[in-house]
């Protein structure tokens, strides 16, 4: 492998640390925020592999620790730095112990970083994964930054590891171009870039050798996707082609990138699973422009309208922000009328976080006061609960299709194990009969909650 010089790589004092040539060193990575994260570790792991680094699931006995952080919200990196304070403590045991903090919140926090956490040895953004084995074998009392941002980096060539699960993920578009005002994706991801359509299939072809029958297209904006006169929709037709992957799923898609042919695609092909997380924020047209989000409650609502007609058991899931700069008590209740309307089948909801670096962090008053962001917050997760308990119930006495993923980390109240599973609605199904990860088998549903439904095996 041909790999870069490393002459812009900065340097920061931190605590002692020898060269870590790979011979058989272990490494664990934890993997902290969205999916494209937890591919990301699965590309790390194969980069270290290829290099001779073994990966361990134990942390207490690596002799190399990385966390792969999220910036999205204060609170996420509040948890690393929490987390790596506390890792620092196994170095009693292991002097040797290098520690590491790779992705979005190294490449957000690379210059306070080193002086919050001065015994971090290794910061590394998004972009410069291809380095590390380069960068582990340096010895240096240093710690070593390396958080450049590289608008060419897709990562090809490079075949993840990826852990034992049903589902395979495959990054297809990286970094994000539209700079929601709230958002530092833009700044610690960069510029958005498609991996080609070729090397996405090759990919969805080796997955589907190793035996997935899932794969999962990544993307910030996963829906905007073009490489020569390839879009998305074509890409969505191409993979699902491929022979032995039964079920294509993709996340997230932006709303105003949403096409005629997308949903077309979604209608026609069986492979394309009826659900999506199709993220609003808000139900108020004062703060979608405010956010920068590029469309209007009228064009999302008839995006819903049109994709509900065309596929019409399709689940939906959001994501909302409560207490964005500005929001009155008329732009939240637009928003609990939205989702009281349209009556998702979940959603992720947040506080907003001002994230230095934003548009919104430089020029808004983050003017909402916690206590109110926080009572918005839980109105919204109250009314979600609700909704998504009364949509769920609709599966009663349904027979739902659904893959195995393995045995349930709750046992049924009499203690008999369970295994567990997801729908082609993505939604978890929970029953007492053993089968094989891995199978896809019929459920009849019997019963249900807000996040599950319980069912046996139908014959
Ligand atoms: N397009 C991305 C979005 C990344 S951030 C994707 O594929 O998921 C995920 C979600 O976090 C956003 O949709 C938004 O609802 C929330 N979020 C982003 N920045 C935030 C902030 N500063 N405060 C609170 N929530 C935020
Ligand atoms: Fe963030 Fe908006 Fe991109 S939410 S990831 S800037 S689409």
């Amino acid at each position: 492998m041909n790999l870069p010089i490393l002459e812009d790589v900065e340097y920061r004092p931190a605590a002692s640390r020898p060269g870590t040539a790979a011979g058989s060193r272990s490494v664990y990575i934890e993997t902290y925020g969205c999916q494209m994260n937890v591919a990301d570790s699965e590309l790390v792991a194969s980069i270290l592999n290829e290099s001779g680094y073994q990966i361990t699931t134990a942390a207490e006995e690596a002799d190399i620790i990385l966390l792969n952080t999220c910036a999205v919200r204060e609170h996420a990196e509040e948890r690393v730095i929490g987390r790596i304070s506390q890792l620092n403590g196994l170095r009693a045991h292991r002097p040797n112990l290098t520690l590491g903090v790779l992705g979005c919140m190294a490449q957000h926090l690379s210059k306070s970083l080193p002086v919050r956490a001065p015994f971090v040895d290794l910061v590394m953004g998004p972009d410069a994964y291809r380095r590390l084995p380069e960068i582990l074998a340096q010895s240096s009392d240093d710690a070593l930054l390396d958080v450049r941002l590289d608008r060419a980096e897709n990562y090809i060539g490079v075949n993840p590891v990826r852990r034992t699960s049903t589902n395979a993920w495959v990054t297809i578009i990286r970094g994000c171009d539209k700079f929601c005002t709230f958002c530092i994706v833009p700044y610690v991801r960069g510029r958005e870039r498609s991996v080609s359509a070729g090397e996405t299939v090759d990919q969805v072809k080796r997955i589907a050798q190793e035996g997935f029958k899932e794969v999962t297209l990544l993307g910030q904006t996963v829906n905007s996707y073009r490489e020569g006169d390839t879009d998305f929709a074509d890409l969505l037709r191409e993979v699902s082609a491929v022979d032995g992957i039964e079920r294509v799923r993709f996340t997230s898609p932006y709303p105003v990138d949403f096409t005629d042919r997308v949903i077309t695609a979604m209608a026609e092909v069986n492979e394309v699973c009826p659900s999506l997380h199709l993220p609003v924020q808000s139900g108020s047209n004062k703060q979608l422009d405010t956010m920068q989000r590029g469309y209007t409650i009228e064009e999302y609502r008839e995006l819903i309208r049109k994709l509900r007609i065309a596929v019409p058991n399709i689940a939906l899931t959001t994501d909302i922000i409560t207490g964005f700069c500005g929001e009155s008590d008329e732009d939240f209740r637009l928003t609990y009328e939205l989702m009281e309307e349209i009556r998702y089948d979940s959603a992720f909801m947040f506080k907003y976080s001002a994230r230095e670096g934003t548009y919104a962090h430089k020029k808004m008053s983050d003017d909402i006061p916690e206590k109110i962001k926080g009572e918005r917050l839980q109105r919204v997760i109250k009314l979600q609960e609700g909704i998504s308990r009364e949509v769920n119930r609709q599966y009663i006495g349904q027979t739902v299709e659904v893959l195995v993923e393995g045995p349930s980390k709750r046992p049924a109240k009499d203690g008999q194990p369970r295994f567990y599973g997801r729908t082609r609605q993505g939604k978890t199904a929970i029953f007492t009969q053993e089968i094989q990860r891995n199978e896809i088998v019929n459920v009849r549903v019997a019963d249900t909650t807000s996040h599950t439904l319980l069912g046996e095996i139908a014959e």
